[in-house]
C-alpha cells in the first residue's frame, strides 16, 4: 500500500479484529428460542415463562407478531401463543430482529448513512427476500428474512474505521480497479460481509445466517448448500439500492451477480411486483424494529 506503511496497516487490521470481538452478545432468549427449534421435545410453557423475566423483549415480540407483516388472524397475546401460532422459528426471527433493529438506527458517517438509513435498507431487503421467494414460488430457505435484516451488520462495526481511513479506501478502491469491499478488506483486512459474518459467528447463530451475510456481495463463492439463500439475500440487496433504499457510499459500486439472477430466473415483471409489495409493508415493519 503506496500511502501508508504496513505497520500501521497492522495497526488498523489489529483494531477492526478487537472491535468484533468487542460486541456484545444477544439477548439469551434468542439462544434459548434456537435450541427449542432444534428440540422436538421443548417445553414452550416453560420457555415462556423464562422470557417473562424480560418483559421489554416479550412486549417487542408481540408487538411484531401483531403487525400486519407478521400478524396472525388472531392477536397473538402471549409468547406462548406464539409459539404456537407462528413457530418457535418465526419467533426467533422475531427476537432477533427486535434485538438487533434499535442498533441500526444510528447514522453510519463513514459510509454516508443518516439516521434510520441502515435499518430502512436492511428491513427493506428482509422483507424483499421473503417477497422474492414467494413471487419464484422458492421454498423461502429458512431464516431468510433474518439474513436479509443482518446482512450489513458489519457496517456498525467498521464505520468508526471507514470514516477514520475514508481516503485511504477509496484510493484503494480505485488502485485495485475494484469494488468498495476489497478496499476494505486490503486497508480493514476484511470487508463489512465478513466483519457481520464474523459477529453471527459469535453470536452462535446457525450457519445458513452467516454465510448468506458473508457472501452477501459475492454469492458465485457461497458453499453450495446455502447458495440459494444467499443469491436472495444478493438480489434484494441490488433491489433495495435500485429502489432508491440504498446503503450508501460502499454499495455506489455495488454490481449484481449475473450468475444469481439466472440462477433464481428473476424476470423484471417479478422484481417490479417485489419491490411494490416490498414499499407497502415498509413503513410499519421500520417503526416496529427502530
Ligand atoms: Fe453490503
Amino acid at each position: 500500500m503506496p500511502s501508508q506503511d504496513q505497520a500501521s496497516v497492522q495497526q488498523i487490521r489489529a483494531e477492526v479484529a478487537a472491535q468484533v470481538r468487542a460486541v456484545p452478545t444477544l439477548p439469551a432468549m434468542c439462544q434459548r428460542i434456537l435450541m427449542a427449534i432444534n428440540d422436538p421435545n421443548t417445553n414452550f410453557d416453560k420457555l415462556a415463562r423464562e422470557a417473562s423475566y424480560d418483559p421489554g423483549l416479550t412486549a417487542n415480540v408481540l408487538r411484531i407478531a401483531n403487525s400486519a407483516y407478521f400478524g396472525a388472524a388472531q392477536e397473538i397475546g402471549s409468547l406462548r401463543d406464539a409459539f404456537v401460532r407462528i413457530g418457535a422459528r418465526r419467533l426467533f426471527e422475531l427476537t432477533v430482529g427486535t434485538s438487533v433493529g434499535p442498533l441500526m438506527r444510528e447514522a453510519l458517517p463513514g459510509y454516508a448513512l443518516r439516521r434510520h438509513e441502515l435499518l430502512r435498507h436492511s428491513a427493506w431487503t428482509a422483507v424483499a427476500s421473503e417477497r422474492l421467494a414467494a413471487e419464484l414460488r422458492l421454498r423461502a430457505p429458512d431464516m431468510l428474512f433474518t439474513a436479509g435484516l443482518l446482512h450489513d451488520i458489519g457496517k456498525i462495526i467498521l464505520d468508526p474505521f471507514v470514516e477514520a481511513h475514508r481516503a485511504t479506501l477509496e484510493a484503494a478502491a480505485d488502485r485495485l480497479h475494484a469494488n468498495f469491499e476489497a478496499a476494505e478488506r486490503d486497508v480493514l483486512g476484511m470487508d463489512h460481509a465478513q466483519a457481520g459474518a464474523a459477529v453471527l459467528r459469535q453470536w452462535r447463530l446457525p450457519p445458513q445466517l452467516v454465510e448468506a451475510v458473508a457472501y452477501h456481495h459475492d454469492p458465485e463463492h457461497a458453499p453450495a448448500e446455502h447458495l440459494l439463500a444467499t443469491n436472495i439475500v444478493h438480489v434484494a440487496n441490488t433491489l433495495a439500492g435500485a429502489s432508491g433504499v440504498g446503503s450508501g457510499i460502499a454499495e455506489m459500486r455495488h454490481s449484481v451477480s449475473a450468475q444469481a439472477l439466472a440462477a433464481l430466473h428473476v424476470k423484471t415483471a417479478v422484481v417490479e411486483r417485489v419491490a411494490a409489495a416490498t414499499l407497502e409493508t415498509m413503513e410499519e415493519l421500520e417503526q416496529l424494529l427502530g
